[in-house]
């Protein structure tokens, strides 16, 4: 049966590298529908729409999601910060309790995937303003740590090592310094732990894993962490493996109650539209991810295998797209 896939094009280069993706999905012969949404900076610019009950109950019927880049340009001062962020990325993370966030990073001879916790931490959206606007103004933004939602991440972690050849998983906190957090985050870590012997395992301050990311990244396997130390710790992933233009993300609900999402790492790079840098790599593997999700293991290899074998001949970054769709 054909599968419905949910198309969010987005902004600035999204457009672009999302339809250079579902072409190289209909070049693979997978069968798919596509229902798309028109959501993003651009759309709110224009009519002031933002991720609605009506869109949700759309893409909830959607067995999933490619997402483009959402946000506008750097500088803009139409949109408000956090109307695409939390307005819609948050809201489908959440919503649809996508509460694994992979991104797995190949490249300069590196091969690990980080596993960030996606529904909780400081993106929650705990917290607020008292006396604002006035110079006694205070502003607190929480970290929501739940059981819960801490051990079926941490739980999806060793599962993932467990898969893997080297078998190896590190956590990643500031437990010396987020002491309750922390202490959450690693004694859940440590009881799960004790299920799985066969996995080795080893803990990091986020500081040091930075100072590791950049010197020694050939020691990581499987890395697990909290959402925001993940937002940041997988740009710097991006970075020391080939460029965060060629690193992909699956937002997955494991239960499957409700569609995962596959998005590039990046942003909406409105400085690169129309030039030749714009290079749909990130966008091609996040579908080769999504179609692996939904079962289409041999579409989603040989996408892989189309994109590493165009990539590795060292292209204009815009005609890879066009180059993979010719291949695969
Ligand atoms: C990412 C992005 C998002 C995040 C933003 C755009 C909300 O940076 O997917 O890493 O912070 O999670
Ligand atoms: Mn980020």
């Amino acid at each position: 049966m054909a599968h419905r896939i949910g198309v969010i094009g987005g902004d600035g280069i999204g457009p672009e590298i999302v339809a250079q993706a579902v072409k190289v999905m209909r070049a693979a012969g997978v069968d798919f529908e596509e229902v798309t949404f028109d959501l993003g900076a651009d759309r709110y610019a224009l009519d002031g729409h933002v991720l609605d009950d009506a869109d949700l109950e759309r893409i909830r019927a959607c067995d999933a999601i490619l997402k483009g880049p959402l946000g506008p340009p750097i500088g803009d001062t139409v949109v408000p910060p956090g109307t695409v962020e939390r307005g819609i990325i948050l809201r489908l993370r959440f919503d649809l309790d996508q509460y694994i966030n992979l991104r797995p990073f190949h490249g300069n001879g590196l091969d690990f995937v980080v596993i960030r916790e996606n529904t909780e931490g400081s993106y929650a959206g705990e917290g607020g303003f008292l006396r604002k606007g006035t110079p006694h103004e205070i502003a607190t933004q929480g970290s929501v740590n739940t059981r819960m939602g801490v051990e079926r991440c941490v739980r999806y972690a060793f599962e993932l090592a467990m898969t893997r050849p080297r078998r190896h998983l590190t956590l990643v906190h500031k437990t010396n310094v987020l002491t309750f957090a922390g202490d959450l985050w690693q004694r859940t870590f440590n009881e799960v732990k004790a299920e799985y012997p066969e996995v080795e395992t080893a803990y990091n301050h986020i500081d040091a894993a930075c100072i590791y990311m950049v010197e020694d990244a050939q020691r990581y396997d499987v890395i697990v962490t909290d959402n925001l130390f993940g937002d940041i710790l997988t740009d710097l992933a991006g970075a020391v493996s080939g460029g965060v233009g060629f690193a992909g993300t699956g937002n997955l609900n494991p239960d499957r109650t409700a569609p995962s999402m596959f998005e590039p790492v990046h942003g909406s790079a409105h400085d690169s539209l129309g030039t030749d840098r714009v290079n749909a790599s990130s966008q091609i593997l996040s579908a080769a991810m999504l179609l692996e999700f939904l079962g289409e293991a041999e579409a989603g290899a040989r996408i892989r295998k189309a994109l590493d074998d165009v990539q590795s001949s060292n292209p204009t970054p815009n005609t890879i797209g066009d180059l993979v769709a010719e291949r695969v």
